[in-house]
C-alpha cells in the first residue's frame, strides 16, 4: 500500500450516532465544508452505502475506493476504484504515493480500519446535540487517543485524535 497517511474523518454525536436511513441525521453546512475542504484533491475510502449518499460530483476533485463484496460494471469515471476486500485495498499499487488517503465512513468500513489499527489520525466533528440514528461510531476504539481540539462552534466541537 502507497499512502502517505491514512486518516479517518468523521462526524457523530455523543453516542457515536452518525448516520440514519442511509443519510446524515443533521443538516450541518458548516461541517460539510469543513469535510469538503479536508478531502478535496485527495483519496476518499468509504463503504458502498456512503458511497450511494454521496453526490457524484464529489469524484471529479477526489479519487474514490468503494468497499463493496459485490461485482459492479467498469466504471468510466476514472477517479472510482471499486474493491471488495481490505487485502485488495492492501495491494493498490497503482495510487500516488505521496497521496494521503481519508477514511470517511460508513460505521463498518470505520470499524474494518480501526479493528486493523490501520487508521492514524481522526478528525472527529462531535455535535453537542444528540440525534436519532442507526449507524454508530465505535468510538471505544480512540478513547484512549491523545486528542486536540482544532475549532469548535455552537452546534459542534473538532478534535484530532492521534494514534496511541
Ligand atoms: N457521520 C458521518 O461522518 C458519516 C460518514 C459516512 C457515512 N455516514 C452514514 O453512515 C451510513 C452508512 O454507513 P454503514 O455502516 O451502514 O455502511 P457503509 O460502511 O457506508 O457501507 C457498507 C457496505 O460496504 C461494503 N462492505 C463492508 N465491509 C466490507 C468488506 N470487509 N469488504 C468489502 N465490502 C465491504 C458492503 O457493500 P455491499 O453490500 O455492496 O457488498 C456493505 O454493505 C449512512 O447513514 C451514511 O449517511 C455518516
Amino acid at each position: 500500500m502507497s499512502f502517505k497517511k491514512i486518516y479517518a474523518i468523521i462526524a457523530c454525536d455523543p453516542a457515536g450516532v452518525m448516520g440514519k436511513e442511509g443519510k446524515l441525521p443533521w443538516h450541518c453546512p458548516e461541517d460539510l465544508e469543513h469535510f469538503s475542504n479536508i478531502t478535496r484533491n485527495h483519496v476518499i475510502v468509504m463503504g458502498y452505502l456512503t458511497f450511494l449518499s454521496l453526490p457524484k460530483s464529489y469524484f471529479d476533485q477526489r479519487i474514490g475506493i468503494v468497499f463493496s463484496r459485490r461485482e459492479h460494471p467498469t466504471n468510466e469515471n476514472h477517479n472510482l476504484i471499486f474493491i471488495n476486500s481490505l487485502d485488495s485495498f492492501m495491494s493498490l499499487k497503482h495510487l500516488p504515493n505521496e497521496k494521503d488517503c481519508y477514511v470517511i465512513g460508513g460505521a463498518q468500513i470505520c470499524r474494518l480500519f480501526l479493528e486493523k489499527n490501520l487508521i492514524d489520525e481522526l478528525i472527529l466533528t462531535q455535535f453537542k446535540k444528540r440525534y436519532d440514528g442507526d449507524v454508530f461510531f465505535p468510538l471505544s476504539f480512540i478513547h484512549t487517543w491523545p486528542c486536540q481540539k482544532v475549532q469548535e462552534s455552537d452546534a459542534f466541537t473538532i478534535h484530532r485524535y492521534l494514534k496511541l
